[in-house]
């Protein structure tokens, strides 16, 4: 048997994302039921993380939990990933003890280094690249409120980043059309905006993406590690905060979603992240239900 890993949303097939959606979908509520796991009993998931995270590691720990199994995070600070174990000597290591092995790293490769040499399930819970986990749960929330995906409109507003780059990989494998809008400069990925032209549209007017939209996406404009960046940013894009005006040129059903942390005020206003359109409080816990049904999928398949 091969070992399935999920470093991208393009190493699941559609109707793969379908089903774990789907089967996300009754864990929740076979969780409010009282059913409970037991595939991972007597087994860990070990947890190498590269960077700070409250819904990733607390989603994974209880997941990890509900299905019976137990949960080891490890930080560089208090493991030898810190001191430059290589990474690779890591993933043998893990392998030959845990289950299943959730990364969130600062680099793409190091996660698929961590692949490459490990022979248990690797997960992508963040990278400088792409967030995965989190489009699980933005899809399994866009499905519950609304049904269907193929063929609505998302306007992505803001950075062409991690959280972007994993839409944009959503809208060519759904089929859906994607406009993003970014500030000249913070555009997302050149080769993947090519594989997925068919699917996603550029531009520098936030006005233009929101334009009758189904749903508004936003993040911070400063990702992790781009801190010292943070108030350059902030005056680079000014004028596409979601506020009131913007989303009123949405369809007047539209969601708005957000990944979270937010900087409430800088990149969305309270009124809309707090407002009825806005769904980012079941983004967040879907990430548990997402990523549960992910971990059955990829210790079963
Ligand atoms: N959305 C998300 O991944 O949040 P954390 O950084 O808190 O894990
Ligand atoms: N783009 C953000 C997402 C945080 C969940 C970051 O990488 O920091």
């Amino acid at each position: 048997m091969t070992t399935r890993h999920f470093l991208s949303l393009m190493d699941l097939k559609p109707d793969e994302i379908r089903s774990i959606i789907s089967r996300a979908i009754e864990m929740k509520k076979e969780l409010a039921d009282g059913v409970t796991m037991d595939l991972l009993r007597h087994r860990t998931a070990a947890m190498v993380f590269e960077k700070s995270s409250t819904r990733t590691r607390v989603s994974f720990e209880t997941g990890v939990t509900h299905l019976g199994g137990n949960a080891i995070f490890l930080a560089p600070s208090d493991s030898h990933i810190g001191r430059g174990e290589p990474i690779e000597d890591t993933a043998r290591v893990l392998s030959r003890m845990a289950s299943l092995i959730i990364m969130r790293t600062g680099s793409h490769d190091r996660v698929e280094k961590m692949a490459k040499s490990a022979s248990i399930p690797v997960i992508n819970g963040l990278s400088d690249f792409n967030h995965p986990c989190q489009q699980l749960a933005d899809l399994q929330t866009w499905f519950e409120h609304r049904g269907e995906i193929k063929g609505i409109r998302v306007a992505w507003v803001g950075d062409g980043n991690n959280v972007c780059h994993s839409w944009m990989n959503a809208a060519r494998l759904l089929e859906f059309q994607l406009v993003v809008a970014t500030p000249p400069g913070y555009e997302p990925d050149q080769g993947l905006t090519r594989a997925c032209q068919e699917f996603v549209l550029l531009t520098n007017n936030p006005a233009e993406a929101a334009s009758g939209a189904d749903l508004v996406v936003t993040d911070t404009w400063a990702s992790m590690g781009q801190e010292q960046e943070k108030s350059q940013r902030e005056a680079n894009f000014a004028g596409f905060r979601v506020d009131e005006k913007l989303m009123s040129q949405a369809s007047n059903k539209a969601l708005f979603m957000h990944c979270l942390p937010a900087y409430r005020g800088v990149e969305v206003t309270t009124e809309i992240i707090d407002g009825p359109q806005s769904v980012v409080w079941d983004e967040a816990e879907n990430r548990l239900h997402a990523q549960k049904a992910l971990m059955e999928f990829l210790l079963t398949s």
